[in-house]
């Protein structure tokens, strides 16, 4: 049976985020040293920035990036990132058991963010540090001058404050593995005093209090639901984190990924709803889905297996093409929540599983799911319209039976987008209802797939997997058809 998609211009969800498209840079592992900064190489401009990297960034159609961590910012003084290189300090990072040399700092991130051109989202340490320092760091950050820490970042050559608007109170502060990790009810109280004093200093500030570090923690729900109640009028988001593994399980359930995405988001928007009621509120919070990806996290050997070294290679996941096709999904499951998904960030964006990949000396090239990352930022415009979605289903172990396509759609002035993922290993015809859509003239079909769905893009061969268009689409009246590769991610567009 064909897959149905059925899109009616009267039913959206709402207008596209642009904020959904965003990444993050860590200090972890080669994401900063030799990814993002490396002074020296070939691409490498007068900052240290690889060029290369700068441009794949701007490809990809990043639109925010969060910053500097992560576990890394829960043991990180931000005082020692900025100021003259050479007088910086060489300290222990014990989020990922680093050598941490400070040499990329505040200065050298804002440049960057302003050379791809990305909103930078800045995380305040709340593990080992607290109130006061977030409040400096703000002060340095965004107060014009004539203050102590607006002074000294003009000292070191910013004269305009940066203006940063997005701040994460903090990063996963549920989890054991936190430095300064805190119960649900410290972190609230936490929350709301720091985030009380940074509005003093920036009112126009936006605040992410943290939610729970993955939907598996003990305290999914509680964790929100208590944090909330202290610091819910003081916030405007509530994050959330989640990784995808691809052989813990069976592989059903991991290419069905997105269905936990999906419930994921719905369970902490129903918590911080309710709290909303038990505290008599209108406002409604965002969903800053702020660390999302594909990672086989269960052949992590967690921190502890780390020894001392700078820029070590940590968690350099190689995607294939499967990957894009959950990283696909992922990306449509969050469009059609962009009314509640105010903000997300895939993590990280270089080496760390990541879709850059670069060598120290050497070249940068795209993973397979950059792919389906620089397609859908490229093509979402205008408004999400509601998928309504009939499909044959494949039975997995966690979910039961899934429907094999996920698919979003977004308009914009006429232009038609459709993102599709066939989950399943056979091709996958696709009718598309266009009720009262205008009648579309041109029409065109891009796909990520491979005759191999284990094909992945490596230093050697970087562009095995890349986007090819398909032909064949077809308008009949009303209905759009279209045939979806076998495991593949899809845009078709007509106008
Ligand atoms: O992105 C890798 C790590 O995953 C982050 O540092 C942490 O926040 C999460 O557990």
């Amino acid at each position: 049976d064909p897959a149905k998609l059925t899109l009616d211009p009267a039913f959206e969800v709402g207008p596209v985020e642009r904020r959904l498209f965003g990444s993050f840079v860590e200090h972890m592992g080669r994401c900063v040293y030799t990814g993002v900064f490396e002074p020296g190489h070939e691409s490498a401009d007068d900052d240290g920035l690889r060029r290369d990297v700068i441009e794949l960034a701007r490809e990809m159609g990043v639109t925010a990036v969060r910053y500097p961590g992560g576990n890394f910012v829960s043991n990180y003084e931000w005082e020692d990132g900025v100021g003259p290189a050479s007088e910086r300090p060489t300290r222990l990072d014990l989020a990922w058991r680093q050598i941490e040399t400070n040499a990329f700092g505040l200065g050298e991130f804002m440049s960057w963010a302003g050379e791809v051109g990305v909103e930078p989202v800045m995380a305040v340490n709340l593990g080992t540090r607290g109130v006061r320092e977030a409040r400096d760091l703000l002060e340095y950050a965004n107060y014009p001058g004539g203050t102590r820490w607006s002074d000294l970042r003009v000292k070191h050559g910013v004269r305009e404050p940066y203006g940063i608007r997005v701040w994460c109170l903090g990063n996963e502060m549920d989890g054991p593995w936190q430095i300064g990790g805190k119960t649900a009810e410290e972190y609230g109280r936490l929350a709301l005093e720091t985030a009380k004093a940074m509005r003093r200093v920036d009112p126009d500030i936006e605040l992410v209090a943290c939610g729970s570090s993955n939907p598996r923690m003990p305290t999914f729900g509680s964790w929100e639901a208590t944090v909330l109640e202290h610091c819910y009028h003081e916030v405007d988001y509530i994050s959330t984190h989640a990784y995808y593994d691809a052989v813990a399980g069976d592989r059903a359930s991991y290419l069905a990924s997105a269905v936990e995405m999906e419930r994921q988001i719905e369970d902490v928007i129903a918590t911080a709803d309710h709290v909303a009621a038990k505290l008599g509120s209108r406002k409604r919070l965002k969903v800053s889905f702020d660390e999302w990806n594909v990672w086989s996290q269960s052949l992590f050997g967690g921190e502890s297996g780390l020894d001392w070294a700078h820029a070590p290679r940590i968690i350099e996941e190689e995607y294939d093409v499967a990957a894009a096709a959950v990283v696909g999904s992922l990306l449509i499951t969050l469009l059609n929540h962009a009314d509640r998904v105010g903000l997300a960030c895939q993590a990280q964006l270089a080496n760390v599983i990541a879709p850059i990949r670069t060598e120290p000396g050497g070249p940068a090239w795209r993973q397979t799911i950059f792919h389906p990352f620089a397609l859908t930022a490229a093509n979402a415009r205008g408004r999400v319209l509601r998928a309504q979605v009939t499909a044959p289903s494949m039975p997995t172990e966690k979910y039961g039976e899934v429907p094999v396509l996920a698919a979003a759609a977004t308009l914009d002035e006429g232009e038609l987008s459709v993102f599709a993922v066939n989950r399943g290993e056979t091709s996958l015809p696709l009718a598309v209802d266009l009720r009262g859509l205008p009648r579309a003239g041109t029409i065109s079909h891009v796909t990520v797939a491979d005759a191999d769905p284990a094909a992945r893009n490596t230093e050697r061969e970087p562009r095995r997997v890349e986007p090819r268009a398909v032909q064949g689409a077809t308008i009949d009246g009303d209905r759009l058809n279209a045939v979806l590769p076998p495991l593949s991610f899809n845009v078709v567009k007509a106008s």
